[in-house]
């Protein structure tokens, strides 16, 4: 960070080509009330920056109108004839920008691309770097670094689609899949948000589902279902790591799928989670080393499963940009730690490095 009197600019990037372009609109609309809100308004300017669905990237005169109605562009209503689709240069309004905050969320924002272009340019960004996001993204190169680590997982099988083709090594690992137990969750690698994410309860349907999911990723993984209580700790930090209360969430569905996430009123979040100050204290150190575990700083939410009854803890995966929306349990669980919104987006440009 620079040390200058003058406000720091942060180039505030949101949207994207994710299946989470959406979702990442409500959060930067909350990081932008956090920047502009108490002491922040003389400390920063934020200079917004919308990526659109086809990956454009546009200034301040186009991200500001997205902010303001809360809505995707409409592409009739960009600036025309519309330039290729992708990534071709910084837009227009940023060459000042000091520090980048993205607010992305999946693939192309959460998965080390943008940061690296951000370390390419050789200026200080919000949240995980290259090799944390990359790795935090992949739910096979994160379980095998969790592993590595000795955290606690269910049980799971790795796989690629291509070995799915009909043959002798398909049938045995079938089996070794089935080993698992049913019901099991089958899981495209890299998606988010439930995406492609299949509970399936015998032959037949793990087939479907390894189907499905191999249309949307060549990487799958198959993990053992565990009947257990949700549980999320909230990670922020540099050097010195630290972590939040710890939530729950609770939800009126067999599992968090994608319409129970993002239906309002299906859902409820209990912060704290009512446990023991044990599973607390467990939960939060389990956190942190997952952090470590996947090479992660800045900013990360680490999501568990507790079996009350079996007092088992297994980590489901970790997030390294969480959802920042105003109902989102990162945000709401510092808030509960003691850190207003202001707070908690001042303290994390401070944890912005390359
Ligand atoms: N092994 C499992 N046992 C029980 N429920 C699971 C398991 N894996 C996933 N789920 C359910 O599916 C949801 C989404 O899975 P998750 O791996 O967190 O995917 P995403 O990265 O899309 O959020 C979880 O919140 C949980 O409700
Ligand atoms: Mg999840």
């Amino acid at each position: 960070m620079p040390k200058t009197s003058t406000p720091v600019q942060i180039g505030l990037v949101f949207g994207g080509d994710s299946g989470e372009h959406a979702v990442s609109i409500r959060s930067a609309i909350t990081v932008l009330q956090g920047l502009r809100g108490g002491e922040n308004r003389h400390r920063y300017v934020v200079v917004p920056v919308y990526i659109d669905r086809q990956g454009r990237w546009w200034g301040p005169a186009v991200a500001d109108a997205v902010l303001e109605s809360g809505q995707p562009a409409d592409e009739q209503a960009l600036p025309q004839p519309l330039p290729p689709s992708g990534f071709r240069s910084l837009p227009e309004g940023t060459e000042a920008v000091d520090v980048w905050y993205p607010v992305l969320h999946g693939p192309n924002g959460e998965d080390g691309t943008v940061q690296g272009l951000f370390r390419l340019m050789q200026r200080p960004f919000v949240g995980a770097a290259v090799l944390g996001s990359a790795v935090g993204m992949d739910k096979q190169a994160m379980k095998a670094a969790f592993a590595a680590a000795d955290l606690p997982q269910v049980p799971y099988v790795c796989l690629q689609a291509n070995e799915l083709e009909p043959s002798e090594a398909r049938e045995q690992l079938l089996k070794r899949i089935e080993a698992l137990g049913y019901p099991c969750f089958v899981k495209p690698a890299n998606l988010g948000s439930s995406v492609g994410i299949s509970k399936v309860r015998n032959r037949e349907e793990l087939e479907i589902g390894l189907r499905q999911a191999a249309e949307l990723d060549p990487r799958l993984v198959v993990e053992q279902g565990v009947s257990a209580r949700e549980l999320e700790c909230a990670v922020l930090g540099r050097d010195q790591l630290k972590a939040s209360v710890v939530g729950e969430i609770r939800f009126d569905a067999d599992w968090y799928d994608y319409e129970t996430k993002y239906t309002s009123g299906r859902s409820t979040t209990l912060i704290p989670a009512p446990l023991p100050d044990e599973v607390s204290q467990r939960v939060r150190r389990q956190a942190l080393l997952a952090c470590e575990a996947v090479g992660v700083h800045g900013m990360a939410r680490v999501d568990f499963f507790f079996d009350e009854e079996a007092n088992a803890l297994w980590i489901n995966e970790i997030n390294t940009l969480p959802g920042f929306t105003d109902q989102s349990m990162y945000p709401m669980l510092w808030e509960n730690s003691g850190l207003t919104l202001e707070q908690l987006v001042h303290e994390l440009v401070q944890t912005a490095g390359q």
